[in-house]
């Protein structure tokens, strides 16, 4: 850990001017600290990036991801359809360009993610016959963890396997291998990659059903002796659910099972949802109109205060908890990445993550940063 004087100092001089204009959060930005260090020693920050930022398009997000954040997840370009596009063929072309951001910026690196019902491509969910399914479910497990390894340091093995009432989903994976298809990729991995880090990874993970569901399914991996390293909870959360008893019973459920618990997806919706809509079951679609997109513009002093709040909240839990969390990321850089302005009704604005459109500090990055200073 490190000395706490400085740090001290620096909050109080962002608490002094956290309530001025753009030009000093700018300022504060580019000069002071940053999440990545303010956490340091608790859990990883990690961010998730898009094409553009994975390949460095403009130097001063660059710069920035890599002053704010220590961890990255591939937000698309690790997942099947563009990793492995024909069944005898893999593209590392950008995946490659993804692990050396990673190394040249000494981040913590996630592979996202290698079995997950969506986004697959089509050759992989046309497959009924369980011999085929089998010998292309090792191939492509095999091949990119090898291919990665030593450099990846955690994989999101299995995504999305359990559905919001704890049984299984009837994906391509469950009706050709049946369930054993989960541990059999966990063992795959581990014996490709014995030193990486192996995830299950969901949303809804605060949903008492589910959370039940996670862990039975978990226990089974681990009674039959494969390695799972950790659980991680996507944390597509709104300004009102879950609560954060929720939140802190899951984290409690999950650890005790003697594995990291990760929050790797973070964002906060401040939109109404249509029908109270929880999770991101990414099929679900509903159409756009002015009441479900109030804040077209910019948003609300009074919602960015609830924003704020909710964060520190959250963040005051994970703190409580850090013992048990290796890694917290946020799903995008900043608000105009998140695919939350496009689900679950498109064209929305959204505001769910600490960085504005200009990618300025929001009041919820500074209140997230407060607690640092409370703590100390
Ligand atoms: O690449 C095409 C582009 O060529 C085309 O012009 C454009 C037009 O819509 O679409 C582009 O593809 C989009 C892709 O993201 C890349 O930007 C897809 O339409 C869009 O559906 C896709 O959405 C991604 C979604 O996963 C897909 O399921 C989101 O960006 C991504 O944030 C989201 O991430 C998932 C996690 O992997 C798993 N957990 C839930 C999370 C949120 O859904």
């Amino acid at each position: 850990m490190k000395s706490t004087k400085p740090i001290l100092l620096f909050f109080s001089a962002v608490f002094a001017l956290s309530s001025c204009n753009n030009k000093i959060n700018t300022k504060l930005t580019t000069t002071g600290t940053s999440l990545k260090d303010a956490f340091n020693g608790d859990f990883y920050i990690g961010t998730a990036l898009d094409v553009n930022q994975i390949e460095e398009k403009d130097p001063k997000v660059t710069q920035f991801i890599s002053k704010e954040f220590n961890a990255i997840t591939a937000e698309n370009i690790m997942k099947s359809m563009f990793v492995h596009p024909q069944k005898d063929k893999f593209d590392f072309k950008t995946t490659d360009k993804y692990v050396a951001f990673g190394k040249k910026h000494n981040m913590f690196i996630h592979g996202h993610t290698l079995i997950w019902h969506s986004q697959l491509p089509k050759w992989f969910s046309e497959i009924k016959d369980s011999v085929e399914m089998n010998a292309a479910f090792e191939n492509h497990i095999t091949t990119i963890v090898k291919k990665y390894k030593g450099l990846i340091n955690s994989w999101d093995v299995v995504n999305e396997a359990v559905n919001d009432d704890g049984s299984l989903r009837k994906s391509v994976f469950l009706k050709t291998l049946g369930e054993d298809f989960i541990a059999k990729a966990f063992q795959l991995a581990a014996a490709a990659d014995p030193k990486v880090d192996l995830y299950y990874n969901d949303y809804s993970m605060t949903n008492p059903a589910k959370r039940e569901g996670v862990i039975r399914m978990v226990k089974k991996i681990q009674e039959k002796g494969v390695k799972i390293d950790g659980i991680g909870m996507q944390g597509h959360w709104h300004l009102d659910r879950p609560t954060i008893q929720e939140i802190e019973k899951s984290i409690l459920a999950y650890s005790s099972l003697g594995v990291k618990v990760a929050i790797t997806e973070l964002d906060v919706s401040v939109l109404p949802s249509p029908f109270g809509l929880q999770g991101a079951e990414v099929s679900q679609r509903f159409e756009n109109n002015e009441k479900m997109n109030p804040y077209p513009k910019s948003l609300p002093d009074s919602m960015q205060v609830k924003l704020a709040q909710r964060y520190e909240d959250i963040f005051k839990l994970f703190l409580e908890h850090k013992d048990k969390i290796s890694r917290v990321t946020f799903w995008g850089v900043n608000d105009t990445q998140s695919w939350l302005n496009d689900f679950p009704i498109r064209g929305r604005t959204d505001y769910p993550l600490l960085f504005d459109a200009n990618l300025q500090p929001k009041k919820a990055y500074y209140q997230v940063l407060s607690l640092k200073q409370k703590n100390k």
